[in-house]
């Protein structure tokens, strides 16, 4: 099968279509899954310039790619949910399989997966599965009540946006954080809107409920929060030490078919936009993660075979 590969660190000239991969063959438990579309993330730009600070299970060559929406292909035995012909949606925890998503078909656990939105294009749908179960995860860690106040950086990122839409849902009362060309998406999620500067809030007290540091800011942001709030941050050697009672949490986005099957119908229902900022083929994969490096990068950044 055909797929993307590296075979060594460094920028993305690395990439590399391969033509001779054997296709994958599913587990007990597992499915093997056609890939329709996948997405770029941060984390595959800093993997593949060998700059993950942690220990991977397996080492090069790579094939990388977290998302994935396609059709099942073939059924491991002890499934019971999924058959042959199935749409589907999930992702791959690549940080602890690297088993890569940006290849014609992807062995994945069964329970991973979930039923792809109807009626969205593969190419939309891609860009929910790891990124909306991260904001998801991230409001769940802080479990806020309704009317509860939330501080949200990097709010038009993808994490950014989908924690945006679902602070609403949740009928939580959320400010973003994100440039002035930002203003009208954080608005139209229903948040307030501040504009990114050196100083997050020029002069704000310690009045939020909770943030939610998606922009990498760092523990400045604690002091925005109120005694015995919360705190989330983009990843667990970010996680500040607690202060004045604020509990703080890191992020560490885990597969849940039923909390993603929850977001599906949110997309469904309109309440979760999705959001493309490029399509590219398997061929222009190293395009792609240019693209992402650059930043300003509003929407999924996808990959088709
Ligand atoms: N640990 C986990 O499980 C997990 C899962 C998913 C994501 N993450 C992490 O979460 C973070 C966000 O991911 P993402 O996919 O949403 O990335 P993204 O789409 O690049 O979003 C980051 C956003 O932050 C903005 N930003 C940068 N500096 C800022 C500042 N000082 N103030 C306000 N906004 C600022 C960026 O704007 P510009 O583009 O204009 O610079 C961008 O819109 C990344 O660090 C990612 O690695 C962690």
């Amino acid at each position: 099968m055909r797929a993307v590969s590296y075979a060594q660190f460094g920028g993305p000239e690395v990439l590399r279509v391969v033509a001779d991969l054997p296709v994958p063959q599913p587990e007990p438990g597992q499915v093997r899954v056609r890939v329709a579309a996948s997405v770029v993330h941060p984390v595959d730009l800093m993997v593949r310039a060998g700059r993950f600070p942690a220990p991977l299970p397996a080492g090069l060559p790579y094939v990388p790619g977290w998302d994935v929406v396609g059709t099942v292909d073939a059924v491991g035995q002890s499934v019971g949910d999924l058959t042959v012909n199935d749409d589907v949606i999930g992702f791959s925890p690549w940080l602890r399989t690297t088993v890569g998503a940006h290849a014609e078909y992807v062995v994945l656990d069964a329970a991973w997966l979930t039923a792809a939105p109807v009626g969205i294009p593969a190419s939309e749908a891609a860009t929910l599965p790891t990124n909306g179960l991260a904001a998801a995860q991230a409001l769940d860690l802080l479990a806020l009540p309704a009317g509860s106040s939330v501080l949200v950086t990097g709010a038009a990122g993808q994490v950014g946006g989908f924690t945006l839409a679902l602070a609403r849902v949740a009928g939580l009362h959320a400010t973003g954080i994100a440039a002035a060309g930002d203003r009208e998406f954080v608005e139209s999620q229903g948040a307030a809107f501040v504009p990114r500067s050196d100083d997050p809030i020029p002069g704000a007290a310690a009045s939020f409920d909770a943030v939610v540091d998606l922009a990498v800011i760092g523990s400045s942001l604690m002091q925005l929060v109120r005694d015995g709030g919360g705190y989330v941050a983009a990843s667990p050697p970010l996680r500040p030490e607690p202060v004045r009672g604020i509990r703080t949490f890191a992020l560490n986005v885990l597969p849940d078919s039923n909390r993603l099957g929850e977001l599906v119908k949110l997309v469904e229902s309109g309440d979760i936009p999705l959001r493309v900022a490029g399509v590219y083929s398997f061929t222009d994969t190293a395009a792609a993660h240019h693209r992402l490096a650059q930043g300003g990068v509003r929407g999924g950044v996808v990959i088709v075979p």
